[in-house]
């Protein structure tokens, strides 16, 4: 597992650049005026940051912006990191720069001289959410340094305390960016059940219910998702208690399918590999809770993630099958490959009926209609409740973490009609991520709250974003802590 690299705080002195080695970061505005560690740093390289200042190149500089000059004469450092910040930035852009900043020091000491800036904390989460690579499964190439990034503080002791609880966040997004990221012979039902229960050592209460707790709570449909693989099915149950003794929970809810095969409506070959991250939903609501934990939050919250396999075999579930559901409503399993919201059907009710819930959020990675519709820029946001769905799309904005809300609606219904049970899992191509939305409303009782938020396009993508390099991006996890933070914890 990839781990945060430490952040060390120390005390403001400019003078000190002058010894400092690796790379230093410091500030110049966009209309030129550098900060006091920056004229420091000029006067040492004998006037190479006014000579940036004053180049054709720094004019078309954009806030935000990383200028690196190696090797300046007269200093230790391989590099100044000019980075062009205005004065008053937003904290999505202090964290953007932050995340800038130690994209190109992997492996190397970054000493940023932030002085007295008053977003210093969100800049040190860029840098904490960008400084990760999953390289576990690559052999090591000679000896690889390890990275140091050292904040340079007026008042580190401050800033260091004021970074706790970001970084918390971060590590909770790292995990999440972990389990998606593994493979599906590495990350098996039981290896995420036995990650999940490591949590028990930051705090967090963890049950794991196995296949026989499943079929006497009478979970046919998360069952008959995982029937075909040789990984036993199960349900990890985590909860966070730091809220009031008798406050009900927010539950989150994920869907947890190690690897998405199609079962017997097994997929096209092309692209298959990547169904390894079918597990995205689960993956977050594992980096949420650890967040939560990391943080203690003072908010009752608890995770469930149903884990399951998809894999076509002699025992898999058949198109045509029909199947109960613990709250006892018959499907018609159409096509195999629509296996998340089984899985997430029963453990839906599940958490409701045992919970009793003052609001629940499920995230899966759904459907390949939530990707044709918003792309990789969005998750597709799903709500019976204008009040927490409002609440969510808000905390999404402020974490920079893409969301669009969908819509709902009973005319939808019709498409989920079937000849022989209460109702088949698929609702045919027209409005695809939208019907697989109703069915999982119909697990959800009346008077709850409930969001559901299809990640397809957005838990792992082909290209860097902001905040990570290519491949599972960990959203969410930061857009549910705000979310706990702003509507369920106590002052
Ligand atoms: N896990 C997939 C959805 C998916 C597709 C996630 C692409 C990430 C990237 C899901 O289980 C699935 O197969 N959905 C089908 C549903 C269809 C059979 C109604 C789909 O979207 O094609
Ligand atoms: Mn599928
Ligand atoms: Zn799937």
């Amino acid at each position: 597992m990839s781990s945060l690299t430490p952040i060390r705080f120390v005390d403001y002195d400019p003078k000190a650049i002058a010894e400092m080695t690796g790379r230093v970061a410091v500030m110049v505005t966009p209309d030129g005026s550098m900060d006091q560690a920056a004229r420091s740093a000029n006067r040492m390289s004998k006037g190479a940051i006014a000579r940036l200042i004053d180049s054709e190149g720094f004019k078309k500089a954009k806030a935000g912006d990383v200028i690196s000059l190696g090797w300046p004469a007269g200093m230790q450092v391989e590099a100044l990191d000019v980075l062009v910040l205005p004065r008053k930035l937003s904290p999505v852009e202090a964290r953007q720069a932050g995340a800038k900043l130690v994209k190109g020091a992997a492996g190397k000491r970054l000493t940023v001289m932030a002085g007295s800036m008053n977003k210093a904390a969100d800049l040190t989460l860029g840098m904490a959410l960008r400084d990760y690579a999953f390289d576990n499964h690559k052999s090591p190439k000679g000896n690889k340094p390890e990275g140091e990034v050292v904040v340079a503080s007026k008042s580190p002791a401050e800033l260091e305390a004021a970074c706790a609880p970001l970084l918390a966040v971060a590590e909770g997004v790292h995990m999440t960016r972990d389990l998606v990221n593994e493979p599906a012979n590495v990350l098996t039902t039981t290896e995420f059940a036995r990650r999940i229960e490591e949590m028990k050592g930051i705090g967090l209460e963890v049950e794991i219910l196995e296949e026989t707790d499943l079929e006497k709570l009478g979970m046919r449909t998360l069952l008959s998702v995982g029937q075909g693989s040789e990984s036993p099915s199960k349900v990890a149950v985590m909860q966070w208690k730091g809220g009031a003794k008798d406050a009900a929970p927010l539950a989150l809810v994920g869907k947890g399918v190690v690897f998405d095969t199609g079962g017997i409506s097994l997929k096209p070959a092309a692209g298959m590999e990547e169904m390894t991250m079918d597990m995205g939903g689960a993956g977050v609501v594992a980096g949420a809770m650890r967040a939560l934990a990391l943080r203690k939050a003072k908010a009752n919250v608890v995770g469930l993630v149903g884990l399951v396999e998809n894999m076509p075999s002699g025992n898999a579930t058949r198109p045509g099958d029909v199947v109960k559901s613990m709250k006892g409503d018959t499907v018609e399993i159409i096509n195999t490959d629509a296996e998340g919201r089984l899985v997430l059907c029963d453990v839906l009710w599940y958490a409701q009926e045992r919970f009793k819930p003052a609001g629940v959020i499920d995230l899966a990675t759904l459907t390949g209609a939530i990707i044709i519709g918003l792309g990789h820029e969005n998750a597709g946001v799903f709500s019976n409740d204008d009040d927490l769905c409002n609440a969510f799309l808000k905390a999404a904005k402020s974490e920079d973490e893409g969301a669009w809300r969908m819509p709902l609606g009973k005319a939808y219904d019709e498409q989920l009609k079937s000849r022989i049970a209460d109702m088949k899992n698929v609702g045919g191509r027209p409005a695809g991520s939208i019907t697989a939305a109703q069915f999982l409303q119909r697990f959800i009782k009346d008077d709850v709250p409930w969001i559901h938020l299809d990640i397809a396009g957005v838990a792992s993508v082909s290209k860097d974003t902001d905040y990570a390099p290519k491949g599972a991006t960990g959203w969410g996890v930061m857009a549910l802590n705000r979310l706990v933070a702003d509507k369920f914890e106590a002052e």
